[in-house]
């Protein structure tokens, strides 16, 4: 089969760990006999200085026509001057919209191999984690209303958190199905002891539980949810949240399974065509200098085959390379730990994956 795939560089790193990606797409192909097509687009700062805007219209366009996206990083300290919707994080966040892509799936597994880069207590490392978060990716307070206006102590500003029913059910909808292909638990993080918009989450995921009746649904608040990950990360299986919550949750969880640059994300909306990057961002500090570690990107890259293409097969030999390459002793410099190994480069990890690749 032949497969078009945008891909959105970005800023920072985004261009090393995209390409990197790449590659092992490629040699995935050449195995299994598929061929994908890359065409690269303009987004975020890159975008902001060669054509003055972080969405151009191509852009938008290219990815809505092509079978799915693989995204690097937007952003940067060069345009962090900006006024907000002009920012590169604003484009990321425009095509999320444009493409409809309300589910945000973060799967958030520690490795065996990664025990040592885990900041949790061995002991509680040892119950495992193995977490699927499922963050509402186009709604809450990520794209309510906001502004500066003048308050009562003077200039102020606000941004608004909402949520309607509709946008609740369908991402509950999502959280509850994926539950029944594993351990059928969901908890359902919210603020509803504050929040408006949290007693509707909350109240709107219950009454879509009922439709799963072999699903155990249970409520933690956004504060405590914080804790028991550290606490007991073994309790969740999948979790279900806000745009804003699940953000924040994913970078904690991130740090219980090693390190932010091995989480791997896929967001997509109704249709196939879906969109794939990594949790992190585009680690300015190293750009260029080939440390990044590009095994997030690279296991993105499997979710794209597993959720847009339907390649089971194809997605577990991605993820497997990645998994042997860790377990063989492979580390970049986040991942460390108290590893003694010698810290390899981006091309040296994505030449690692291309040899253990089946
Ligand atoms: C993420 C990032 C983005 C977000 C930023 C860059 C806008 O932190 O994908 O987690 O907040 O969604
Ligand atoms: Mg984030």
């Amino acid at each position: 089969m032949n497969y078009n795939i945008a891909l959105l560089r970005g800023d920072g790193i985004g261009p090393e760990i995209v390409d990197s990606a790449c590659e092992v797409l490629k040699k995935t192909g050449d195995i299994y006999g598929h061929t994908f097509n890359f065409t690269p687009y303009l987004i975020g700062g890159a975008a902001i200085d060669a054509c003055g805007e972080g969405l151009p219209k191509e852009t938008v366009e290219g990815c809505v026509n092509s079978d799915s996206v693989l995204l690097g990083a937007v952003g940067g300290p060069k345009w962090d001057t900006l006024p907000g919707n002009k920012r590169p994080e604003k484009a990321l966040l425009g095509i999320r919209s444009a493409l409809g892509l309300y589910t945000n799936i973060r799967p958030a597994k520690l490795f065996p191999a990664m025990a040592d880069a885990c900041l949790l207590r061995k002991d509680v490392a040892e119950k495992g984690v193995d977490i699927v978060m499922i963050r509402e990716l186009t709604g809450g307070i990520y794209f309510g209303e906001r502004g500066r206006r003048d308050g009562k102590y003077g200039p102020e500003a606000y941004d608004t958190e909402a949520y309607s029913v509709m946008e609740i059910e369908r991402i509950a909808h999502v959280a509850f199905k994926t539950a029944m292909i594993r351990r059928k638990k969901v908890v359902s993080i919210d603020k509803a002891n504050v929040l408006e918009s949290s007693r509707l989450w909350r109240e709107t995921v219950h009454r879509i539980a009922e439709q799963y009746p072999e699903v155990e649904c249970t409520d933690m608040l956004v504060d405590n949810a914080a804790m028991q990950l550290i606490k007991n990360p073994a309790q969740f299986d999948v979790i279900v949240t806000t745009n804003m919550f699940g953000d924040i949750l994913s970078d904690e969880c991130s740090q219980i399974t090693g390190s932010i640059g091995l989480l791997p994300s896929a967001s997509l909306g109704d249709t196939t065509c879906g969109m794939y990057e990594p949790i992190h961002g585009s680690a300015p500090d190293i750009a260029g200098m080939n440390k990044a570690n590009p095994l997030a990107t690279i296991l993105s890259a499997a979710m794209m085959l597993r959720y847009s293409f339907g390649l089971e097969t194809e997605a577990v030999a991605i993820e497997k390379a990645v998994e042997d390459v860790l377990d063989a002793g492979f580390r970049t410099g986040d991942i460390l730990g108290a590893s003694d190994a010698t810290p390899l480069s981006c091309t040296e990890m994505t030449a690692k994956v291309l040899e253990y690749l089946k």
